[in-house]
């Protein structure tokens, strides 16, 4: 059985004042559910996060990760400094990260094996544009970017990861994935581990991300290969982000 897991992407939101109210907020709200859960907070408030979480069910983590583990990076953060603020996870390879910052598959394979050298545990983005889905190539996209971390890292790596479909289109526009239309991916993701190995296939978390709220979690969460999801906007008030950790 796959544990389900709710993580909050902040992105590039939040003040000290308004992350004490939210983290306080998630902390008290998620107390006692059957989900795991976890905050991505932007690298300024890793420390106040560390501060409010520590010793709660609540787990945090980063957005993003250098691939090298130190030297000479201006403005670049290694997972070991990371995992000096007690981070469990690292989002890699979101898609705002491949299109703003012309991260390739080649760079993010090699954050994943960064952050799982360090001991992080990295939450693998993929998924595709809209113009890749009216194209109808969104299952070779897909594998595409998985088939990087499996020829970079090898099939075991993914025992101590989550993969997160994210359909780019579906991203903060208030256009979700249908259950039915992320459940195919998400099946089709877990039948591409399969072939390396049944046994991680069928332990791997995949969440689902793209406007997921409140109101559609449920119905997503209930599809049989959706394990969870990667939430951001919704994951900026207390209230939509506790809701949606009790549908998981
Ligand atoms: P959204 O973002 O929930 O605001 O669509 C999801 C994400 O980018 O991780």
């Amino acid at each position: 059985m796959r544990r389900k897991l709710v993580a909050g992407n902040w992105k590039m939101h939040g003040s000290l004042a308004t992350n004490a109210e939210l983290l306080a907020g998630v902390k008290a709200g998620v107390a006692g559910l059957a989900a795991e859960v976890a905050v991505c907070v932007p690298y300024p408030y890793l420390a106040q996060a560390q501060q409010v979480l520590a010793g709660s069910p609540v787990a945090w983590g980063a957005q993003n990760v250098s691939e090298h583990a130190q030297g000479a990076y201006t403005g670049e953060v290694s997972a070991g400094m990371l995992k000096d603020f007690g981070c469990r996870y690292v989002i890699v390879g979101h898609s705002e990260r491949r299109t703003y910052y012309g991260e390739t598959d080649a760079i993010v394979a090699a954050k994943f094996e960064a952050a799982q050298k360090a001991g992080l545990i990295p939450i693998l983005c993929v998924g595709e544009t809209l113009e890749e889905r009216e194209r109808n190539v969104t299952a070779e996209v897909v594998t595409r970017q998985m088939q990087a971390i499996l020829e970079r890292c090898g099939v075991a790596a993914l025992a101590e990861a989550v993969v997160a479909y994210e359909p780019v289109w579906a991203i903060g526009t208030g256009r979700t994935a249908t259950p039915e239309q992320a459940q195919e991916v998400h099946a089709q993701i877990r039948a591409l581990v399969a072939a390396a190995d049944a046994g991680i296939a069928s332990n791997l978390r995949i969440l689902y991300g793209g406007s997921m709220k409140p109101a559609n979690a449920k119905e997503l969460m209930a599809q049989p290969d959706i394990d969870g999801g990667l939430i951001g906007g919704a994951s900026l008030i207390a209230a939509d982000f506790v809701a949606i950790c009790a549908a998981a």
